[in-house]
């Protein structure tokens, strides 16, 4: 049996599916036509968040019977029509928590510090000590949209840190919020009382472009802003103007709507943004973590009918 693995995966995950006796067709940054060729060969295929697993894909997968996703979010594969095939979809949920937690809390002190800009400078042969004055985190309030296995983690380092940390996740209650010395609010309240927003929610309706225009109104002048969740829940046209009339004192996305992003990206333009090409599960532990784990999953149901989610 075969199976494609059309992003990069850690070596370590390729192993295991070789030892399982799979054939493994290793094809990381697969061009989607090239994909829409391939697709009908394999019984397996393993992505992370660059392949896009259309309707499309899937009604030209003649044998595939399992779609293993080395990471989280799922919102790059066609669930219904997947379902509606009898293929099994897998992820590994909680396998880069970790990374994606210390990629925003890197980025919050690259904001509160402007170590990026910087960096820039003193590159540039420049020596601006006054230029780069940044704020402390200590006490300000960190407020997290989603409480989840990100979120979480994400808040109870923010604590370590001694910033009041708030939150609005609609499937979380109050008391297991305050459990773990967060504030449970709602989003309107959130968005008022923040000196700083992370986001860690799914992509999904509800949380589509749920940062717009309005809420940019609703929030404190000089806020921050990051996102490692998804491209989309941040309109980046309303931050954009957000960021120029000043509402916001600094951005940093790690997602985009459009990845990768296009290179005249107006919010590249601007000093007080920063961004990173969807790091934050780039890390060389969680990286082997997602691959051995996924590698297993899939080996484990192509080979023995076990179907197991991390
Ligand atoms: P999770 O499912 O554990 O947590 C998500 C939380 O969001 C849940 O508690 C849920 O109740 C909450 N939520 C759902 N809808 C909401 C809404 N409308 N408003 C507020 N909260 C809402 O997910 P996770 O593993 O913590 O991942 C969070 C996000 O990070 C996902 O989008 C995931 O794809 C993304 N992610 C990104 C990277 C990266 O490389 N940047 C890495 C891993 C995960
Ligand atoms: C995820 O959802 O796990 C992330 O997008 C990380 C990735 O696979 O790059």
């Amino acid at each position: 049996m075969k199976v494609l693995i059309s992003d990069s995966l850690s070596e370590e995950g390729i192993k295991i599916l070789e030892e399982q006796g799979l054939e493994v067709i290793y094809k990381p940054g697969l061009p989607y036509e090239e994909l829409l060729d391939l697709i009908g060969e394999v019984e397996g295929l393993i992505i992370r968040s660059a392949t896009k697993v259309t309707k499309e894909v899937i009604e030209r997968a003649k044998k595939l019977r399992v779609i293993g996703r080395a990471g989280t979010g799922l919102d790059n594969v066609d669930l219904q029509a997947a379902n509606e095939k009898g293929i099994v979809v897998m992820n590994v949920p909680g396998g880069n928590s970790l990374a994606a937690a210390e990629h925003a809390l890197a980025l919050l002190f690259a904001l509160a510090r402007k170590i990026p800009q910087a960096v820039a400078s003193i590159k540039a042969g420049k020596w601006e000590k006054k230029k780069f004055i940044g704020v402390e985190v200590n006490n300000k309030v960190l407020g997290i949209i989603g409480l989840g296995r990100i979120g979480g983690i994400v808040a109870e380092r923010a604590l370590g840190l001694k910033m009041k940390v708030i939150a609005y996740d609609p499937f979380v209650t109050p008391e297991a919020a305050e459990k773990k010395g967060i504030e449970l609010v709602s989003l309107e309240e959130l968005f008022k009382r923040a000196d700083f927003i992370t986001i860690h929610t799914p992509l999904t309706k509800e949380t589509y472009h749920l940062i717009d225009e309005k809420a940019f109104s609703l929030m404190k002048d000089g806020v921050y802003l990051i996102n490692c969740a998804r491209g989309g829940i941040v309109d980046e046209e309303a931050l954009y103007k957000a960021m120029v009339s000043g509402k916001v004192a600094g951005a940093a996305l790690d997602v985009f709507e459009k990845e990768p992003i296009d290179p005249d990206h107006p919010l590249l333009t601007l000093e007080n943004f920063i961004g990173t090409p969807h790091l934050g599960a780039s890390t060389v532990e969680a990286q082997k973590v997602v691959a051995v784990e996924i590698a297993k999953q899939v080996a484990d149901y192509l080979t023995k009918g076990i179907i197991r989610n991390a």
